[in-house]
């Protein structure tokens, strides 16, 4: 089975199993942890139903790949990811849209994020052949940036007051990196 290493953390398919284990629902019920992933529907309150019609999609879009992520310390399930191509334009400019979630909030501020960042961007680049990897995020949420810049990401454009977050017009933070941008953690 594929599996991405880390040194923190590793990534492999999300499958059934990690769908109906109670953590992630309770993730994304969490509104601490959902508020600037930027999909709406999960800031109300949400059916379990509807978090599986989601991931169903996910499961059949041929351009989107994604990931459950664990702790190499004790195998938790802590989080996911993806790699996104979006659509046929995406896939033939071999440009790629990355997400990330670290649900468990126990192991924020450790470093899991960059590091599985660093994991995933390098296999965008080496196994699917990406040429270009952006993100997309909330100008507040300054932890995921800081994330993406450590690893080589840069700022390629600011939508000033775009995202309505929480009542508050936020900035929306493009960011972009080239394989040769892409760097581990000093
Ligand atoms: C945002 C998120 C990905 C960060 O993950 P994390 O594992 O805590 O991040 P890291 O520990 O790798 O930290 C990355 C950097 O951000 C910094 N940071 C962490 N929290 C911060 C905060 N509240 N404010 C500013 N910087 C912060 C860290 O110090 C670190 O920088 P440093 O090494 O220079 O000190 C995680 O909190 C999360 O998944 N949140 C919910 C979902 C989400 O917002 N996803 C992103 C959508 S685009």
């Amino acid at each position: 089975m594929l599996r991405i290493d880390g040194k923190k953390v590793y990534l492999v398919p999300f499958e059934e199993k990690h769908l109906v284990d109670p953590a992630y629902y309770a993730w994304l019920t969490d509104f601490e942890v959902v508020r600037y992933i930027g999909r709406d529907e999960y800031l109300k309150p949400i059916q379990f139903e509807k978090v599986r019609e989601y991931v169903e999609e996910l499961w059949r879009n041929r351009y989107c790949s994604f990931f459950a992520m664990h702790h190499s310390g004790d195998d938790a399930f802590i989080g996911t990811a993806k790699i996104n191509y979006l659509n046929e334009a995406g896939f033939s400019t071999r440009t790629a849209d990355i997400g990330i979630m670290i649900g468990d909030r126990g192991y924020w501020g450790k470093g899991m994020a960059t590091d599985a960042l660093f994991a995933i961007c390098n296999y965008a680049f080496n196994d699917l052949s990406a040429r270009k990897l952006t993100a997309g995020a909330v100008s507040a949420n300054k932890a995921v940036i800081r994330a993406f810049q450590k690893i080589g990401f840069l700022e390629e454009g600011r939508l000033r007051k775009k995202l309505l977050i929480s009542g508050e017009y936020m900035d929306h933070v493009l960011l972009g990196c080239f394989r040769e941008e892409l760097h581990p953690v000093i």
